[in-house]
């Protein structure tokens, strides 16, 4: 679905690149997740593949097509972009205003509008909310209203960038459980770049960034196994993974590195009742 291909980056003339040689290649329907530490690119590698930053060397190609200045509107309607900021990503005055800008800008007919726009408040749950302000809604409301904006564009690939970052726990759940449920009903194909590696757990792949470079992928279990390790590319154990270390000082023995508290505490009551 996206492919890097040598991919080189600088902001400005003759500095270093922020992205180097990059390769990846997403295949349609999996779930990245992108991370690293702050300025390690991956902001730099989001907006790349949507062509609001054009790559100094290499290709990006969405679904077979070179990224480029030509290519650009086709592939925005390919790839929706739901940004840290839910104040920054309105428009409209009611939420339902709001989700048909990006179709008005699409020329989409008006009753195929209105048949979308319902559809993708339903599917982010805020189908009752049509009315309402945006403004008067909570952070984690005002993300489903903005990726509901995106999901009317009926869109192959979402990239979140730290869509979560400015949500309270429970909002940072709730939306995590939403981008599960998008991704498994709809196969949309998911890029996710947090911080936090708990969100991490759930994506089919983990690309770890550091200065620009690829410093590890493969599945979230696999990272969350170089444990306190993970501090020297600035990435921060997840409680799951430091409680695993600690138990595993103290010699009680889990099956294998848990993804999150609920395998910790299976495996945990396992280890108990065999003793
Ligand atoms: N508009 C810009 N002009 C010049 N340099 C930039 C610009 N945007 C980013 N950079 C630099 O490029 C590098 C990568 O930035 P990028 O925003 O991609 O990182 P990031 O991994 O998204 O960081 P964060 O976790 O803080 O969001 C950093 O060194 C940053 O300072
Ligand atoms: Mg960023």
């Amino acid at each position: 679905m996206i492919e890097f291909n040598q991919v080189s980056f600088r902001y400005k003339p003759h500095t270093t690149n922020v992205i180097d040689n990059f390769n990846l290649t997403i295949n349609r329907g999996e779930w990245i997740a992108l991370v690293g530490h702050n300025g390690s690119g991956k902001s730099t590698v989001a907006k790349l593949i949507n062509g609001l930053l054009m790559p100094n060397d290499g290709i990006v190609t969405v679904d077979g097509t070179q990224v480029s200045q030509e290519s650009i509107y086709e592939i925005r309607k390919h790839v929706g972009m739901i940004f840290q900021n839910p104040e920054n990503q309105f428009v409209g005055t009611t939420v339902i205003d709001d989700v048909a800008f990006g179709l008005e800008n699409l020329g989409v007919p008006r009753d195929e509008m209105i048949g979308r726009i319902d559809e993708s408040l339903k599917q982010v749950d805020m189908a009752l909310y049509k009315w309402h302000e945006p403004i008067k809604l909570s952070g984690g409301q005002k993300q489903r209203v903005a990726i509901a904006g995106v999901l009317a564009m009926r869109p192959d690939v979402i990239v979140f960038d730290e869509a979560t970052s400015m949500l309270d726990p429970t909002g940072k759940k709730e939306l995590i459980q939403m981008i599960r449920s998008l991704h498994e009903k709809h196969h949309l194909t998911v890029i996710t770049i947090t911080h936090d590696l708990n969100e991490a757990a759930y994506a089919d792949r983990v690309v770890a960034l550091s200065e620009g470079e690829v410093w590890f992928q493969g599945a979230p279990r696999r990272l969350f196994q170089y444990g306190e390790k993970l501090q020297e590319v600035g990435l921060e154990p997840t409680f799951v993974t430091r409680v695993y270390s600690e138990l595993q000082k103290h010699s009680i023995e889990i099956k294998q590195e848990p993804l999150h508290f609920k395998e910790l505490v299976d495996e945990l009551w396992t280890s108990y009742l065999k003793t």
